[in-house]
């Protein structure tokens, strides 16, 4: 397996934990958790956050940008991720209403969906029809 490869297959499990880690902390605040306070709680997202990152840039770098090429999916994931962080902060610190933070909650849910659906589709547009089927669509009328 090569190191690009490798990367890969990191990021992935880091995509997931970070994923699932979200999840829970955002149905413990929901409920007013004391567990949200605990220290590995709030250590644990930081170092899987980081690992998604660092094995992220090396997987772009090996497979992509040291040949002069940035796919749009790539972009896609660099953008994504600092709103994911921003709405993460409005969902688990900066929103002061529950109303806020649950809102806050599902949208970087959604868009993690996204981000996850661009990465492992290869593709910007991964609901779109692929655009054999959409010029078919636009031949049939
Ligand atoms: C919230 C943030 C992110 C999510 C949810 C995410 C998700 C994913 C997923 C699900 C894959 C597919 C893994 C597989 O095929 O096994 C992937 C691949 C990848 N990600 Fe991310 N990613 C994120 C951020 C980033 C960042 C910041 C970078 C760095 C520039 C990056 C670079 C890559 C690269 C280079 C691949 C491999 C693409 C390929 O195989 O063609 N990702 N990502």
């Amino acid at each position: 397996m090569t190191i690009a490869q490798i990367s890969v297959h990191v990021h992935a499990l880091a995509v997931l934990l970070s994923l699932i880690g979200f999840v829970l902390r955002g149905i413990w605040m929901l409920k007013d958790s004391p567990r949200l306070k605990a220290r590995w709680v709030k250590i644990t997202p930081h170092v899987v956050d980081t690992v998604l990152l660092l094995s992220g840039v090396a997987a772009a770098y090996l497979m992509f940008w040291r040949h002069g090429v940035n796919p749009d999916y790539v972009t896609v994931m660099i953008v994504g991720l600092l709103a994911y962080i921003v709405l993460g902060l409005f969902a688990l610190k900066l929103g002061k209403t529950k109303a806020v933070r649950s809102s806050a909650w599902v949208a970087a849910i959604v868009l993690f969906l996204y981000i996850s659906a661009a990465g492992g589709m290869k593709t910007a547009t991964p609901f779109m029809a692929a655009p054999s089927v959409a010029a078919a669509q636009a031949g049939a009328h």
